[in-house]
């Protein structure tokens, strides 16, 4: 078992720590071998399968991904990498996405489930949506789009749709036409729509007028007038507004139609009644969609990605990393706002014929069991979510899974490396302990899987996301860009160091930010031809042990610099939450004269818990014991609720703006802006009494607040 180094250095150790030697503090966990009887039925259940991902195999061996799909017309050319780091998968190549997500399927599976949605109210009825049915939709408004929007293929097309099967039809018909579809996140606010709309010069906007959460009706098509105020001041007109009703015949909005421009979906559809469309037939270097991201400042960044490789990637990894079968019931509990749903919720689940559940609402909602209700109501058999959610229902509601009768057989961890013991309870009381565990670490960036376990071949190792996915070549960089030892547990920046088909094509409309961002940093020649001179930065700290599992320690500007010291959040974070009564921990730096920087922690208590300082000494020093005294955090700040973003995220930045008595940032895409003034007046009103209140930040101290977690958001 490789050993972690769990460092106790002295002073003059830290200031000599260089970044090429960032000291890991994390123990090394017990490996869980995949549970017997999966390994038979999983489609990776032979080791040859990674003799045929081997290096030397590249790129030949992604062919195996593409022949997956349906092709109009096969590739001439694999992998053209004559124009570095511009890579293109599959070049001469023809198909279309949604022939193969959605026709193909026709011949042999026309009555089963394609999309299965579970609105949010439980009394209301579950819609099952066969894929003849969703041909039907989807042939439907693609023919709207093309008449009466007037769209064709390579034109943008913006939606900002929350949870509801309108949403994948909407995706699906552009797809059909080569239409670039555009989805911003239905929680982001109407400005940060209008911002992307206008960044991808896009003007029709598909929205819908209301959608559940939490039990009551949103007003969301409010945020479609804002978007569009907001494109305007940058200079886009937005000419259409295609609007989804969520109850038929009934509009649940404040927001008038404006005549003209604002239309019924429903209305217009009537029309197209039973209309069919031709699948476009697209290169494969032509583009399927765009996914904004978080850069730091500035421009928004969309993710280009592309309709072959793209497509390749996620059916393949689909098929051996969630190891679908089309008879499987697969539930990927994320929201397709986000690339996890675009890749495995739409593109990959359908393109291998699989019925995919939609849920509309929160995971607690009305109370902590009804995941468990849904699976066990849908025969759910595989599973997939977020640390954030497992979180919140152990926090809720840590004995509901064992009053249900589900099954699942794999189940999946993205976002965010998962707290070891969080791990653990997903394993045990979630999965029952039948269920083999797919950490899988990657990014909107990257399309698809960069990091995980092969369910049926490989063990599972809680808190580190397993070996490099199938053909994908990880490396780690120290900062003098000189490689780090593999099996080293010495911290770097990770890398991909070869091309995959997955990556996106580039940054809409800004080539050289995609060169700046993810391969300057590594790049040693830039007039080099050779793949091999291009490794991607992914943007992220990480470990490998000595078995090539690779811990992810989060995104570099997540890490608090403690006197040259650095300390990965989830380090500290992880740590907090083995404190019984902790559910939620958030780990910030605070602006120290001597030190630099300091760690405070944020806390969030179980429910049946009272705030104490013996809790909070207990939170400081079970981090001082699993970490070292370096990390002992100045405060621990125990808050009723951390601010958060829709999809979960806690919003560090906003915090460590708090503690640093400084800007909060824009707080309009939190899901509960009205935590950050109470927290504020709790922590700066006892901050003042204790006349620790800092001098002025410095410009660079400023931005680092600011940016603090950003990548993450
Ligand atoms: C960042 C990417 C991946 C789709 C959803 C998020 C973090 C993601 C893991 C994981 C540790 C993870 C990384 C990455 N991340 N998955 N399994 N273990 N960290 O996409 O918003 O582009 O965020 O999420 O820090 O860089 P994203």
């Amino acid at each position: 078992m490789a050993e972690v180094t769990k460092e106790s250095a002295s002073a003059e150790e830290q200031d000599e720590a260089s970044e090429a030697q960032i000291a890991v503090h994390w123990r090394e966990e017990e490996s869980y071998q995949p549970p017997a009887g999966f390994k038979e039925q999983a489609n990776a259940n032979d080791q040859a399968i990674l003799e045929s991902f081997a290096a030397e195999r590249f790129p030949d061996s992604f062919v195996e991904y593409a022949e997956l799909l349906t092709w109009d017309r096969k590739w001439d050319t694999v992998l053209d990498t004559s124009s570095p780091p511009f890579f293109k998968w599959f070049v001469g190549g023809r198909l279309n996405a949604c022939a193969n997500c959605v026709d193909r399927h026709l011949e042999t599976r026309a009555d089963k489930n394609a999309l299965i949605w579970v609105p949010e109210p439980e009394d209301a009825e579950i819609q099952e949506i066969t894929y003849a049915e969703l041909h039907r939709r989807v042939n439907e408004f693609a023919a709207l789009v093309q008449d009466f929007s007037g769209l064709q293929a390579g034109d943008r097309i913006t939606f900002h749709m929350p949870m509801v099967p309108e949403l994948p039809v909407s995706m699906l018909a552009c797809a059909r036409l080569g239409v670039v579809h555009s989805e911003v996140f239905g929680g982001f606010s109407g400005a940060a729509c209008g911002q992307r709309m206008a960044d991808a010069k896009s003007t029709v906007l598909v929205t819908i007028d209301t959608y559940y959460r939490n039990g009551t009706l949103i007003d969301h098509k409010v945020k479609a007038d804002e978007a569009i105020e907001e494109a305007r001041k940058e200079g886009i007109e937005v000419e259409k507004v295609l609007v989804w009703r969520r109850i038929p015949g009934e509009y649940h909005s404040e927001s008038p139609m404006v005549e003209g421009r604002d239309f019924f979906v429903d209305e217009l559809l009537e029309k197209y009644s039973g209309q069919q469309v031709e699948p476009v037939s697209l290169s494969a270097t032509d583009t399927l969609f765009l996914m904004y991201t978080s850069g730091t400042t500035g421009r928004p960044k969309g993710a280009q990605h592309a309709v072959g490789g793209y497509l390749a990637y996620v059916t393949g990894t689909s098929k051996y990393y969630q190891d679908i079968h089309p008879d499987d019931t697969y539930w990927c509990f994320a929201d397709i706002g986000w690339i996890t749903g675009h890749s495995y919720i739409v593109y990959g689940p359908l393109a291998l014929g699989t019925a995919s559940v939609m849920y509309e609402g929160v995971p607690t909602y009305p109370d902590p069991g009804r995941p468990w209700r849904i699976a066990e109501k849908l025969g759910v058999n595989i599973f997939h979510t977020a640390p954030t959610t497992i979180r919140m229902l152990r926090k809720l509601g840590p004995d509901e899974p064992a009053k249900y009768d589900y099954h699942f057989k794999t189940m999946t961890t993205v976002g965010e490396p998962i707290e070891p013991d969080v791990w653990r309870w997903y394993y045990t009381v979630v999965g029952k302990g039948e269920a083999a565990i797919t950490d899988t670490w990657w990014m909107t960036e990257t399309g698809g899987f960069l990091g995980s376990t092969l369910p049926g071949l490989q063990p599972m190792k809680p808190g580190s996301c397993g070996p490099a996915a199938l053909g994908i070549q990880l490396v780690i960089y120290d900062e003098n860009g000189e490689e780090i030892r593999r099996g080293s547990g010495k911290a770097g920046y990770i890398c991909v160091r070869n091309p995959w088909p997955g990556r996106m094509l580039t940054v809409w409309g800004q080539d050289q930010r995609f060169i700046d961002t993810y391969y300057a940093r590594f790049n040693k020649d830039s007039s080099s031809k050779d793949w091999r001179d291009w490794p991607f930065m992914c943007g992220d700290g990480a470990v490998e042990a000595q078995d090539g599992y690779f811990r992810i320690l989060g995104r570099i500007d997540d890490v608090i610099n403690v006197a040259g010291h650095r300390l990965g959040t989830k380090e500290l974070e992880s740590a907090a939450i083995e404190v019984e009564e902790v559910a939620e921990a958030a780990a910030v730096p605070v602006v120290d004269e001597i030190r630099g920087k300091i760690v405070e922690m944020y806390i969030a208590l179980k429910p049946g818990y009272e705030a104490s300082d013996e809790v909070a000494q207990k939170v400081s020093q079970t981090i001082v014991k699993d970490i070292g005294a370096i990390a002992r955090p100045k405060n621990v700040w125990i808050v009723p609720d951390m601010p958060k973003t829709r999809s979960g995220k806690i919003m560090r930045r906003v915090i460590a703006g708090i503690s640093n008595f400084a800007d909060v940032g824009d707080t309009s895409t939190l899901a509960n802006p009205e935590v950050v003034d109470s927290i504020r007046e709790q922590v700066q009103s006892e901050k003042r009494a204790r006349g620790d209140v800092p001098q002025d930040l410095s410009a660079k101290e400023k931005d680092e607040i600011a940016a603090f977690g950003s990548g993450s958001e």
